[in-house]
């Protein structure tokens, strides 16, 4: 079992195996952690114990427990999974601008594609973490099938991280604090694994495209699931069953969901020591993405006008992604 670079979420104490493949112990506070004995991931959640606000962690696990996202439905070998990820713009362009010899974190991998994917790449090391037993048991799964050697997934909580501070040159979290009580201190948290001049990606919903969904939803709601087909991406012929009924849940039965603007991300970014790089879309207006981006290269973060008449802009026309936006910052 690789524990290198790995410390108790709850004290930040070295850890080691306890038990050949099945237990870790922390050598500090000595507190036991189990290994799944199905895929060998280390299960090293630690619950938030927050004392404020009604902590949805638990209803958000046991959620995706049920419908792990986004599912590796007509994605069964590595081949597929390269094929398929450098087809979309953000998969891709990471890949190849990832610097060399990175090591990135992936906060909330779900099912894992986008950490199995980057982990094709031979000089880097990913970390793919999330709170989802199933989801990285199907992770874990396809690394081993594929036998893809610079991956690896455990368990953890973004609120109690088991790495040390300045431990990753990239931290990605797409789709993820939004599912959160906290997404400004699950931010702050994952922003203190980052490196000096490292990078921060993070994708939210944001609070002028997400209406289209809320609408949808408010109509599945009083309707009933048959409208279905008001979705865009359920009426794509090329999506599989499976997928698509992850995507269904994703969108419209998910317990917990926070919206966002880009005036307050960019707020997050100031406030825990992050440039503004680059976004998707870019809050500047009349500012698009050539196909041959440089994703962590500085570009206009845009007046609070700019970012209405963007976020609005895309109200009318983002509607496929869900109403998701990116933006990737670099630590000082
Ligand atoms: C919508 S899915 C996104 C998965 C993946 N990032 C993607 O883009 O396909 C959200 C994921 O966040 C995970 N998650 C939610 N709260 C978390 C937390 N506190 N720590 C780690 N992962 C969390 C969920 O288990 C789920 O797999």
């Amino acid at each position: 079992m690789d524990l290198d670079g790995i410390v108790c979420p709850q004290c930040f104490g070295a850890l080691k195996p306890s038990e050949p493949k099945t237990k870790i112990a922390c050598v500090q506070c000595g507190r036991q952690f189990l290994v799944d004995p199905d895929s060998g991931v280390p299960l090293l959640f630690l619950d938030n114990q927050f004392s404020s606000a009604e902590d949805v962690t638990e209803r958000i696990k046991a959620f995706y427990e049920k419908t792990p996202f986004p599912d590796y439905e007509l994605v069964d070998s590595a081949a597929t999974l390269r094929i398929k990820s450098e087809r979309g713009f953000f998969a891709r362009s990471l890949d190849e601008q990832i610097p060399h010899g990175a090591r990135v974190l992936e906060a909330g991998c779900g099912t894992g594609q986008l950490s199995n994917f980057l982990g094709l790449t031979f000089d880097r090391q990913v970390v793919g973490a999330d709170i989802c037993l199933n989801s990285l048991r199907m992770a874990e799964s396809f690394r081993q099938k594929n036998d893809i050697q610079n991956v690896r997934f455990l368990q953890m909580n973004l609120f109690k991280p088991v790495f040390r501070p300045e431990s990753f040159d990239l931290v990605i979290s797409n789709g993820v604090l939004h599912h959160t009580s906290d997404p400004c201190g699950g931010f702050r948290s994952i922003g203190k694994l980052v490196k000096k001049g490292g990078h921060i990606i993070i994708g939210l919903y944001n609070a002028y495209s997400r209406i289209p969904t809320d609408i949808r939803r408010a109509i599945f709601n009083l309707f009933g699931d048959r409208f279905r087909s008001l979705d865009y991406r359920l009426r794509e012929k090329s999506l599989g069953e499976r997928k698509k009924n992850a995507w269904f849940m994703d969108q419209y039965k998910n317990p917990h969901e926070s919206k966002h603007t880009f005036g307050e991300l960019l707020g997050w970014f100031k406030r825990e020591g992050f440039e503004y790089l680059n976004g998707i879309p870019k809050p500047a207006l009349l500012q698009n993405f050539s196909s041959d981006e440089k994703l962590f290269v500085k570009n206009a973060e845009g007046s609070g006008l700019d970012h209405f008449l963007v976020q609005t802009w895309q109200l009318l026309t983002g509607d496929r992604e869900g109403g998701f936006f990116i933006m990737i910052g670099r630590k000082r």
